[in-house]
């Protein structure tokens, strides 16, 4: 489990990853284990069939959600680096992965590849605050559409962009923070059922 977790993580792959991408990759190390469970509870995602992960990176978030899903379980992770999902491809030869070399935006056509239409849970580590505004709008919008009845968004951020453009689209954001990782995050839950003020 040791040599797996340490694997999984690659902070040297993740800050390369950086170096060259900094506006996408936003972060110069993976979060923390701390992060990632605290995520995955806010996101009641033990309870989940069908999970969409948008910007796992080198996977940290990727293989918590793999020990807990079901057998029957599919998890779709969209990742605009090449380099960062092929790394997942040798990481994570497991059946129910899919992994998507493309844009959060284009959530559904990734889901339509792994043969589903609806998501119980989409979580996100991608950088809002960053990213081109009509991507991550779209993006907001796309992951409203596929969430099952009773589905949850999912988003850890360190700014609060993404709270001021999932508002209008989703309704008020439950927010967690606290010194989970460095540095600190903040996780907002959406509900697919939550009305928009
Ligand atoms: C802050 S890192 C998070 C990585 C990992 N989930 C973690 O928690 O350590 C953001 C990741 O999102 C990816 N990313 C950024 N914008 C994206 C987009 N529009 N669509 C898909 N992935 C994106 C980056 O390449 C990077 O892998």
């Amino acid at each position: 489990m040791n040599s797996q977790r340490r694997r999984s993580d690659r902070p040297l792959q993740f800050l390369r990853g950086f170096l060259k991408n900094p506006k996408e990759v936003g972060s110069v190390i993976p979060s923390s284990r701390f992060l990632t469970r605290r995520v995955l509870q806010c996101g009641d995602a033990a309870s989940a069939r069908v999970i969409v992960e948008l910007g796992p990176g080198t996977g940290v978030l990727t293989r918590e959600i793999l020990e807990l899903m079901p057998e029957d379980g599919k998890l779709i992770a969209v990742e605009l680096l090449p380099e960062f999902v092929d790394l997942l491809h040798r990481s994570y030869p497991d059946p129910r992965l899919t992994l998507y070399n493309g844009s959060s935006a284009d959530l559904e056509k990734a889901l339509a590849e792994a043969g589903e239409a609806q998501a119980d849970l989409v979580v996100s580590g991608i950088p809002f605050s960053t990213m081109e505004r009509g991507e991550g709008r779209r993006t907001l919008e796309a992951a409203k559409r596929v969430l099952a009845p009773g589905g949850r968004f999912v988003a850890y951020q360190f700014r609060s962009a993404v709270r001021r453009m999932a508002e209008p689209v989703f309704g008020p954001a439950e927010t967690r923070s606290g010194f989970w990782n460095l540095p600190p995050m903040r996780i907002y839950t959406f509900r697919r059922d939550t009305t928009p003020a």
